[in-house]
């Protein structure tokens, strides 16, 4: 594959200088959905499946970029001189945004650059192919630039980015789960202190399968913003009376004794989710450790649950892929994962209910939504790397 990518590089790019080729993966989060800019508890894993990208330094300030995956856009074309949003430059609009942004934080990139990309990860699914365009540019000016930057401020001046260039209010969940990736392993972070741990995923008997909805969607017309403006309104009203700094600082029991001073129903639903979610995802770590697969798996079916009764963000199509995986023989856990309104659902699944598993929701699924979903058995991933 990397051969095919170099050689489109070259014939859309010439073959001189100095060209290297960059991976970044894309992210699943097993569970502590909508927790991250709670003040809680997130636990996403890297993938093998991610982004690919070709490039090389400019001496003058131009930027082009292509993507195999929208081949009908052809080269689009920009300069370090216009670093500002523009809908027309489509998903540029991230790689620019990570380039502006370190501009921002003292690192301001002088030399233009010709950036080809490939994506493995199915687009606007929910597993981060966004965050894992603006960790793999962030990478390149790390590692081809020179600037002196950390992977972790690599996954928060993509946050930084994506808020300010790109106008979704995200929390740091995806491009941490990128940027600090590592193999077998899942990353159990408090987004409020984002200090980490990484616990090992060890499924002997069972596998990761994500089921693609197939519904696109997009953050910016989601109605994540909308979400969090909600938490952060129901955080108001408690703390007049309780001294917390985020949601994520209260127990189940903290919350039902201050849950009155929230003045609206869908409020108290928003609030309640985002605190049991947090907690959830903490006792689901701790059953991690004490090898409680099986209770693993429960508390990611709660998950699901609340996801889609309180914080109301599935739909049918996320709904069917849960709950028809419930049915399933040998099925440990199933949840929507990421954002929600579409994207994917995320499974574990014996290793011998697999193809069952994929027959069955499958079927369904097509039969219920009048379209089929896609299935990916996936693998735990290193972060970004240079590939040559
Ligand atoms: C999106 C955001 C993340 C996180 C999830 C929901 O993926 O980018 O920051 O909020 O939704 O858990």
């Amino acid at each position: 594959m990397q051969e095919k990518l170099l050689e489109k590089f070259k014939e859309l790019f010439g073959a001189d200088g100095e060209i290297r080729t960059y991976f970044a993966p894309g992210r699943v989060n097993m569970i502590g959905e909508h927790t991250d800019y709670n003040g809680g508890h997130v636990f996403p894993c890297a993938l093998t499946i991610g982004t690919y990208g070709v490039v090389r330094k400019r001496e003058d300030n131009k930027l082009r970029f292509y993507s195999m995956n929208f081949e009908n856009l052809g080269i689009i074309e920009s300069s370090l001189e216009d670093l500002k949003p523009d809908p027309a430059a489509d998903w540029t609009n991230y790689p620019k945004g990570v380039i502006w942004a370190f501009g921002e934080k003292g690192m301001k990139i002088t030399q233009g650059m010709d950036l080809l990309l490939f994506g493995n990860i199915p687009n606007g699914s929910g597993l981060s192919s966004s965050a894992s365009v603006e960790v793999l540019t962030g990478y390149i000016l790390k590692d081809f630039y020179g600037c002196d930057v950390t992977n972790q401020d690599i996954a928060l001046i993509g946050q930084f980015s994506e808020n300010q260039f790109n106008g979704v209010n995200c929390g740091i969940m995806d491009q941490f789960a990128i940027a600090m990736g590592k193999k077998g392993h899942a990353i159990f972070l408090d987004t409020a202190t984002l200090e980490y741990e990484y616990a090992p995923i060890e499924l002997k008997d069972a596998k990761i399968v994500i089921s693609c909805s197939n519904k696109k969607r997009g953050l910016g017309d989601s109605k994540y913003n909308e979400r969090r403006a909600e938490c952060e309104k129901a955080l108001e009203e408690i703390q007049q009376y309780a001294g917390v700094k985020s949601l994520g600082e209260l127990t189940e029991e903290e919350f039902e004794k201050f849950k009155s001073a929230i003045k609206d129903e869908d409020r108290v639903k928003r609030a309640r989710h985002a605190v049991y979610e947090n907690q959830r995802t903490i006792k689901a770590v701790e059953a991690l450790k004490n090898n409680d697969v099986e209770l693993f798996g429960k508390l990611m079916n709660e998950s699901h649950v609340s996801l889609r009764d309180d914080y109301e963000v599935t739909g049918i199509e996320l709904d069917t892929l849960a709950e028809e995986a419930w049915k399933v023989d040998g099925v440990i856990g199933s949840r929507m994962t990421g954002a929600g309104f579409g994207g994917c659902s995320v499974s574990i699944v014996k290793n011998d209910a697999v193809d069952t598993f994929i027959e069955q929701v499958g079927k369904a699924y097509e039969e219920k939504i009048g379209y089929a979903a896609d299935f990916y058995v996936v693998e735990i991933g290193d972060g970004p790397s240079r590939l040559a």
